[in-house]
């Protein structure tokens, strides 16, 4: 069998997800994958990590040859952009986290895929711990893929099941949901369904092959959902979610959206508490299946980078 390339990762972005990353890769020597330089924007910041490992100079992770994996995991998706596309140009394996970045940009990420023949992998962009992503790209076949419906926000799941079950209300809940790392910079994002609908993007494409950008996709958010809203549906056993679902139609077109829906309290997504997420998936002959984990944090997604980083090396022979 052939040798393993060393993995060597430049690193952009060291937040939740990036120092969940660096923590989690101390623990894994056998991965064989070491961070060679982490690209941040405020040097001034105190970082639990040698300071010899930061820069704040992107080209000297892209130009450095010895870098053979970019690790995206930063906020801004224009720099996310930059970043990913001259790192495939320049011949790294990348992956990104950027949800915003991937939805938005598909089509030039596959072309530049194409380009390029680079591995472009981006597990954690949604669900994150959930390994639906390679799931959905190796293991269903598309024309047997019926339906998925699935709770791809962990935010806005975490900020219903403390609003209905624990009677907090809308400004604690997710006042919490930021304190434990789960909402975004910019937290209208989860809130008004953005997230969930550039995570929707995404799984469309790995499912179906479907190149639709976000703006094309029916969606909303929790925005509107009152306390009494959640009441009245659990008098008749059922709860209150944002849901994202598709399903395949007679004529073979996909209907697609993301909205807050009834699920029944016997449904496999009524059990999906707090930051969990949760896919559901019907298909021909496997039938029905549920999978379910952890769809937000540090280490939750951490681990998703991680399994793409295992992947570069078991199939891509890095
Ligand atoms: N803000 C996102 C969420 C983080 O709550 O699901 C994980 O993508």
């Amino acid at each position: 069998m052939e040798a393993h390339k060393q993995l060597t990762i430049g690193l952009f972005g060291f937040g939740v997800v990036g120092e969940g990353l660096y923590k989690v890769l101390q623990q894994t020597p056998s991965l064989k994958a070491e961070i060679r330089k982490v690209c941040i924007k405020n040097p001034e910041k105190k970082r639990d990590a040698p300071a010899s490992l930061f820069t704040t100079s992107r080209e000297e992770l892209l130009s450095d040859p010895a870098i053979n994996v970019i690790v995206e995991v930063i906020d801004d998706a224009d720099a996310a952009f930059e970043i990913v596309s001259t790192a495939l140009l320049n011949g790294k394996a990348v992956v990104s986290a950027s949800k915003k970045m991937i939805a938005e940009h598909l089509p030039e990420l596959l072309e530049l895929q194409e380009k390029t023949g680079q591995p472009f992998l981006c597990e954690s962009a949604a669900c994150a711990s959930i390994p639906v992503i390679r799931n959905l790209e190796e293991y269903y076949d598309n024309d047997l893929l019926h339906s998925i419906k699935a709770i791809v926000n962990g935010s806005t799941n975490f900020i219903l099941t403390k609003m209905f079950e624990d009677k907090l209300d809308f400004a604690e809940a997710l006042l919490l949901a930021q304190q434990l790392g789960f909402a975004e910079s910019n937290p209208k994002l989860d809130v008004e369904g953005y997230d969930a609908v550039n995570k929707w993007a995404i799984l469309l494409n790995h499912a179906y092959g479907i190149v639709e950008h976000p703006d094309n996709i029916l969606f909303s958010g929790i925005q509107n959902i009152q306390l009494s809203d959640a009441t009245v549906a659990r008098e008749k056993n059922y709860d209150i979610k944002l849901v994202a679902q598709a399903k395949k139609l007679t004529d073979g077109t996909v209907a697609a959206f993301v909205l807050p829906q009834f699920v029944k309290h016997d449904e496999p997504l009524s059990f999906v508490k707090n930051e969990y997420n949760g896919v559901v998936i019907e298909s021909g002959f496997a039938d029905k299946q549920f999978f379910y984990g952890k769809g937000a944090g540090s280490f939750p997604t951490a681990s998703a980078v991680l399994s793409d980083i295992a992947a570069l090396r078991y199939n891509y022979r890095y």
